[in-house]
C-alpha cells in the first residue's frame, strides 16, 4: 500500500528544486499532486512532470493564491496537505550588511518566503480542516541560525518557523499538523545561481561542502523524503517541529 494513497497535496514552488523533487516524490508514493509556481518554464518537457497538473501562481497575491487552492479543491473534492516550497534568496545573491539591504530586497524575501507561506496556508486551512491534514513549510538552517550578509533571508525563514509553531498550536486539536523542514545547502537552481555569481563557483561550492559536516550538498530528493514522511500518517504525532535536514550543519 502506498503511504500517501488517496491524499490530495498542493505544492508551491513546484517547478524547480526542492518543490519539484517533492512533487515527484509525493506522486511516487501515491498522492494526487497539484503544483503551483510563479514561472512554469523550467518544467519544459521533462518526463518526470508529465501528467502533473501545474498552475501559475504568485504566492504574494492573495487572490491568485485563493484561486489556486479553489482550483485544486474543485478538481479533487478535497485537500489533505500543503507544501510551501516557493522561495527566493537575496536577489543580488551577494552578502549585504543590513544597512546596505534595500527595502525592495527585504520586501521581496519577506513577501515570498514568509507572507507567501502565510497566504497559502490561510487559503488552504478551511479545506484542510474538513477532514484533517498537514502543512509542511520549507524553512532553512538560516531560520535556525544567523547568517551575516543575509538578514532578510534569515528573518524570513525564522519567521516561517514562528508561523509554523503558532499554526501547530492553533490547529493541534483540529487534526491539522503543521511542521517545518530546515534544509542545509541543497543542489538546486537557487544554490547554482548563488554559486554562479562567485568568481570561482567550484571553490564556492567546496566552501559550502566544507562547512557541512557530511562534506556534501543535499540532493533535493533527500529533502522531499522528509517532507513526504511529515505528510504521511507515520508522522501522526508530529506537529510544531522544525526538522533540520542539513548534513549536520546545525549540530555544531
Ligand atoms: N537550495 C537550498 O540550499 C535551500 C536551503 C534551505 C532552504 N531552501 C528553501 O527551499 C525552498 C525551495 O528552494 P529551491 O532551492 O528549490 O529553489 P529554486 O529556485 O530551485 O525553486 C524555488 C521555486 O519557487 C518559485 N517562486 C519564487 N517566487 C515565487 C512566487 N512569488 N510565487 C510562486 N512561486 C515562486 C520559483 O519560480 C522556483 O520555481 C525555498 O523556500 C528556499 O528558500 C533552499
Amino acid at each position: 500500500m502506498s503511504p500517501l494513497n488517496g491524499k490530495v497535496v498542493l505544492v508551491t514552488g513546484a517547478a524547480s528544486g526542492i518543490g519539484a523533487a517533492t512533487l515527484v516524490k509525493l506522486r511516487e508514493l501515491g498522492a494526487t499532486v497539484s503544483g503551483g509556481d510563479l514561472c512554469l518554464a523550467p518544467l519544459g518537457t521533462e518526463s518526470r512532470f508529465q501528467g502533473v497538473r501545474m498552475e501559475t501562481v504568485d504566492v504574494r497575491d492573495p487572490e491568485q493564491v485563493q484561486a489556486f487552492v479553489d482550483i485544486v479543491v474543485e478538481r479533487h473534492g478535497r485537500l489533505d496537505a500543503v507544501v510551501n516550497s516557493a522561495g527566493v534568496g537575496a536577489p543580488s545573491d551577494l552578502a549585504l550588511m543590513t544597512h546596505e539591504t534595500s527595502h525592495r530586497d527585504w520586501d521581496l524575501q519577506i513577501g515570498v518566503n514568509l507572507t507567501g507561506t502565510y497566504a497559502v496556508s490561510r487559503a488552504a486551512l478551511p479545506s484542510l480542516l474538513v477532514q484533517g491534514g498537514a502543512i509542511v513549510n520549507i524553512s532553512s538552517i538560516m531560520g535556525l541560525v544567523g547568517s551575516a550578509g543575509f538578514s532578510a533571508y534569515t528573518a524570513s525563514k525564522a519567521g516561517v518557523l514562528g508561523l509554523t509553531r503558532s499554526m501547530a498550536l492553533e490547529y493541534a486539536t483540529s487534526g491539522v499538523r503543521v511542521n517545518a523542514v530546515c534544509p542545509g545547502f541543497v543542489n538546486t537552481p537557487m544554490v547554482h545561481r548563488f554559486l554562479g555569481r562567485s568568481d570561482d563557483p567550484a571553490a564556492a561550492r567546496r566552501s559550502l561542502e566544507l562547512v557541512t559536516p557530511m562534506g556534501r550538498l543535499a540532493e533535493p530528493a533527500e529533502i522531499a523524503d522528509v517532507v513526504a514522511w511529515l505528510i504521511s500518517d507515520a508522522a501522526s504525532y508530529v506537529t510544531g517541529a522544525a526538522i533540520p535536514v542539513d548534513g549536520g550543519y546545525t549540530a555544531f
